[in-house]
């Protein structure tokens, strides 16, 4: 048992189950076990490799497509460059690098970071120190009030989620409880009431619906500021328009792990449900990441790259470039998720 699993048990066993949303947040974020507060996960050596990890190509052709929103917008002078969760600083360090020949955009950039790793954000401040200067909140309320350009990959899914099972006689909420001394999962009494969205109205019996209220809030706040002094956020993720069914998973050393056999020790995460988090007032784009990369495009960009390269190096390079953007791979499952002030041009990346 880990020792995040022993003081779990010990919890349940005083006050009761817990709910998933609850045993998430202590796997990934409890101050002395959890998941990101003691590890640095990526890469190949780590349990997951994310997109910026992948290839230097991501965050080039994102940092250009904010920039290139920023020109569209008018250029306003100062803006906030956000990024949530930037794990290792890799992808804001790609954007800073390929927007250097903006004109204007680094003068009128503050890189702000939300990130709530204090072991994450001394990495993040060693990889952006040849860039920038940037500042660190611990939440997105406490974002500037400023124009923002702002780019969230892989951060929704690290967010709660709380399960319902619709059963014949109502719905009820998974929970994690004990069985032999050990953690299970297992149901609440019925519900009087669930959220009111349009997964639980279309849900028939037996399904099992995922509610993440972090995930809403952060676009929120997000999106109020756009509303307010205009914008544009980029939300990349795996899930879908309307994700269904349990998607909570655990990975741990690149491979899937039963989510209650290691807490803190394993990644956790869930499907995003993009339509959820579309927020009223704003416009909205949404695609595959596969396609959003090609058009601002990866494929010239990966032709001028390859032309240096050998090898090895080269056969990486390729690899990188497929595993982006084909459909087998990250190509359909990753999203891209665009909002923007009602009134503003089409997000670069995306077709009408
Ligand atoms: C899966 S990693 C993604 C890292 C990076 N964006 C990338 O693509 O490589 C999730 C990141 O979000 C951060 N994070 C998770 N929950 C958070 C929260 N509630 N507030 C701020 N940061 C959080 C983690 O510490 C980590 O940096």
């Amino acid at each position: 048992m880990t020792p995040l699993a022993s003081l779990l048990v010990e919890r349940i066993r005083e006050a009761g189950p817990i709910t998933v949303a609850e045993y998430m947040a202590d796997c990934l974020l409890h101050p002395v076990h959890g998941y990101y507060t003691t590890r640095e996960p990526f890469g190949t050596k780590g349990d997951f490799i994310t997109a910026p990890e992948i290839s230097q190509m991501f965050g080039e052709l994102f940092g250009l497509a904010l920039a290139q929103a920023w020109l569209d917008r008018g250029a306003p002078s100062p803006f906030t460059l956000a990024e949530l969760g930037p794990g290792r600083g890799t992808l804001m360090a790609d954007m800073l690098r390929a927007t250097r020949g903006v004109r204007g955009f680094h003068a009128a950039a503050r890189v702000v970071l939300v990130e709530a790793s204090p072991r994450l954000r001394t990495l993040q401040a060693a990889t952006l120190a040849p860039f920038c200067a940037p500042t660190w909140v611990d939440h997105i309320d406490d974002l500037p009030q400023a124009p923002l350009f702002l780019i969230a990959n892989e951060f929704l899914d690290a967010l709660p989620i709380r399960q319902f099972l619709r059963q014949p006689g109502g719905w009820h909420e998974r929970l994690i409880g004990l069985q032999d001394g050990r953690l299970a999962f297992g149901l609440s009494d019925p519900l009087p009431q669930v959220p009111d969205t349009p997964a639980f109205q279309d849900a028939p019996v037996g399904a099992l619906v995922e509610y993440g209220l972090p995930a809403r809030q952060s676009v929120a706040s997000v999106a109020s500021r756009i509303a307010l002094h205009g914008g544009l956020s980029f939300w990349i993720d795996y899930g879908g328009w309307r994700s269904c069914g349990d998607t909570l998973q655990a990975l741990r050393a690149h491979a899937f792990d039963d989510p209650l056999a290691h807490p803190g020790r394993a990644d956790l995460t869930a499907h995003v449900d993009f339509e959820a988090l579309v927020p009223a007032g704003l416009a909205h784009a949404y695609d595959t990441q596969g396609s959003v990369l090609g058009r601002l495009g990866i494929a010239a960009r990966a032709d001028r790259l390859a032309k240096n390269l050998t090898g090895l190096a080269l056969e990486n390079h390729l690899a990188a470039h497929r595993r982006l953007t084909h459909p087998e791979e990250m190509g359909s499952v990753f999203k891209v998720l665009a909002l923007t002030s009602a009134a503003a041009p089409l997000p670069p990346g995306f077709a009408p």
